[in-house]
């Protein structure tokens, strides 16, 4: 029974392996569910035992969702199958996971505990995306990649012309997302605040394709250099031309909802040009502009996209401490399968 005025701590758990923004959208309902989001993270020991190793470390894995907006805390080496204990411990009033059966590796339903006891809820599982989908679209990539070998300029050409056609919301590098997104995932994803005429703006803009730690470490340090954070997103047939291969792995779309759960992120603008504009810098009254320590690659009249707020003396580097980096983990993804 709810005593008054007492906040409702709801409790979540899961792999939360490469972290997307289907992972976020469950979170975010389980949060409107009570007040306080307390989320179980699994031992990379368990998950190997149940559904194979892990791309991510239980370090990684636990910085990725505590950076999720509608988290509240952490819990690192919950167990995989979920008991009241471990609920009564966090004072949690009861679970939420999507609705997809989860197993372990004999058959048995993780949640079986707490369903029995009444403190289990569900909330809708985003269709569309998955670990498994994001994964299967790297190892399209690295295909094309290995087997065209010299023909892949060839490949990348085409791709970015029928891109700027803009054939629905189908990435032909992402050919298997089948996540079709709608303006109301992007209002709730959102924070729906203007900055205040004191904020000082913090401007970043990137791919940020498969967000990730060195993303986040990125952003984290970025949003120190003032108090309302925009991040500026390129898009696909943009990421493509410097990138190539098949590069982006998540559309815009999706690239827009995995930044917008991040908590250091205030706005993000859909579709930013290359080389920040005056227009730009006036229209979001941006004071700083920043950008991590890897290389910065010219654009296409072989001008620096930065030379501007570096002349207006509002450029910044800023250093993530981070190496990760899209490429690592398509590698990562490449080791982990071979083991397999
Ligand atoms: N989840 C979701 N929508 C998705 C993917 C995951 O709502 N597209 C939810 C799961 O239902 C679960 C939570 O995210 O409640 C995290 O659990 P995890 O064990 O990491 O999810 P998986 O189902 O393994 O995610 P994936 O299939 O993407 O690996
Ligand atoms: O490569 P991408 O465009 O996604 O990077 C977005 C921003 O994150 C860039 O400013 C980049 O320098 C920064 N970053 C970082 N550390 C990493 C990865 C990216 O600072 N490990």
């Amino acid at each position: 029974e709810q005593v008054e005025n007492k906040p409702v701590r709801v409790w979540c758990d899961g792999c939360f392996d490469m972290v997307h923004f289907g992972h976020a959208n469950s979170l975010r309902q389980a949060k409107a569910l009570g007040h306080y989001l307390v989320v179980g993270i699994h031992t990379d020991e368990e998950i190997a035992k149940h559904k194979g190793p892990p791309v991510f470390t239980e370090e990684e894995r636990s910085k990725m969702v505590k950076a999720i907006k509608w988290v509240d805390e952490v819990v690192e080496g919950a167990p995989y199958v979920t008991n009241l204990e471990t609920l009564d411990q966090h004072n949690c009033d009861f679970c939420v996971h999507g609705d997809d059966i989860t197993v372990t590796a004999d058959g048995v339903d993780t949640y079986h505990l707490v369903k029995k006891a009444n403190r289990y809820k569900e909330v809708k599982r985003t269709e569309g995306i998955s670990t498994t989908d994001v994964v299967s679209r790297m190892l399209l990539m690295t295909r094309q990649h290995f087997y065209k070998g010299d023909k892949e300029y060839e490949v990348e050409k085409e791709h970015s012309s029928v891109m700027g056609q803009d054939k629905a919301a189908r990435s032909p590098w992402t050919g298997c997302s089948q996540f079709l997104p709608t303006t109301k995932k992007i209002i709730q994803f959102s924070e729906g605040i203007e900055p205040k005429p004191t904020d000082k703006v913090v401007y970043v803009a990137g791919a940020f394709d498969i967000f990730h730690v060195g993303h986040l470490d990125f952003l984290e340090k970025a949003h120190q250099h003032g108090n309302f954070l925009i991040v500026g997103l390129h898009t696909d047939p943009v990421v493509n031309q410097y990138k190539g291969l098949n590069y982006p792995i998540m559309n815009l779309h999706e690239r827009v909802l995995s930044v917008l759960a991040c908590k250091y992120v205030s706005e993000v603008v859909i579709g930013a040009p290359y080389s920040v504009t005056a227009d730009l810098m006036k229209h979001f009254h941006v004071d700083v502009v920043c950008h991590g320590k890897t290389p910065v690659k010219m654009d296409i009249n072989g001008e620096d996209p930065y030379a501007l707020p570096k002349l207006m003396n509002k450029f910044v580097i800023v250093d993530s401490e981070n190496n990760m980096t899209t490429e690592k983990i398509v590698e990562r993804i490449i080791i982990n399968r071979l083991e397999f």
